[in-house]
């Protein structure tokens, strides 16, 4: 983390939760949150039908809220698709896009992940632009080829003064869900790479925040966003326990400090 980026934590809920149980989370994050500093920012994204409830329940407090994926198409004669206005309307800041999830079950090409980040951008909301190799592909050292793909669609379709408006999350798929993080190391590597990437699309790129996902929990928060290119987390299953997940946002918190 450096002092120059403000820190962000995000929480990927995935296809889980409940009206009743989501309630307590969300009111248990939204009074954690208060204590945090300014500069840390947090936010949930959610399944569609409970946008409306992360709406009237965190609306007014330091918690954002946004959606898992984005439909490429502006409106029309899509059966199921969900359009980024549509989000929009319910008062998200973010969109998570390119999720390894959607890439591998719903054959998401890196062109489809492009339009759905210039969709997202179209409606007002911040897209939080997903990548990450396989383990397969780690093991056959084309980390960088494989990422370094991924982003590269996505800002070929951006000018520099929209790219500056993404978020990007690296995220290892070999790590995610699994318990397994990436060391440190390799995510700072990674990070390091994609941030040089962002640089060379124009100076108001390069500052862009760059989370890291995978397996993040309370015990690993800190060494991870210790890294001088992490800038924090996207969150997938610890999200899903408040006092996991305020305090990988307290960690947020701890190490923005002594940056600073
Ligand atoms: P995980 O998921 O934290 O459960 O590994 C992260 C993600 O898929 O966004």
């Amino acid at each position: 983390m450096s002092n120059q980026r403000p820190a962000l934590v995000v929480g990927n809920w995935k296809m889980h939760g409940r009206l009743a149980g989501n309630a307590v989370l969300l009111q248990h994050v939204a009074q954690g949150a208060r204590a945090l500093p300014q500069d840390v920012r947090v936010g949930v994204c959610v399944p569609f039908p409970y946008l409306p409830q992360a709406q009237a329940l965190l609306d007014g407090s330091p918690v954002a809220w946004g959606a898992q994926d984005v439909s490429a198409h502006e409106q029309g004669a899509y059966t199921g698709e969900v359009a980024a206005e549509m989000v929009a309307e319910f008062g998200a800041a973010y969109a998570i896009v390119g999720h390894s999830e959607r890439r591998a079950y719903h054959g998401e090409s890196p062109e489809l992940v492009a339009t759905k980040t210039q969709r997202a951008l179209a409606a007002g909301l911040t897209p939080i632009v997903c990548v990450g190799e396989t383990l397969e592909q780690r093991e056959a050292d084309a980390t960088r080829d494989v990422v370094g793909a991924q982003l590269d669609a996505v800002l070929a379709v951006l000018s520099a003064d929209d790219a500056a408006r993404i978020v990007v999350a690296y995220e290892p798929v070999w790590a995610i869900g699994t318990g397994k993080s990436a060391t440190s190391e390799q995510a700072q590597e990674v990070h390091a790479f994609l941030r040089e990437r962002l640089a060379a699309k124009g100076a108001q790129v390069a500052d862009v925040p760059l989370l890291y996902g995978g397996s993040v929990k309370p015990d690993n928060a800190v060494e991870l966003f210790r890294q001088p290119d992490i800038d924090g987390g996207l969150i997938g299953g610890a999200s899903l326990k408040d006092a996991d997940f305020l305090a990988i946002c307290a960690a947020a918190a701890a190490v923005a400090d002594s940056a600073s």
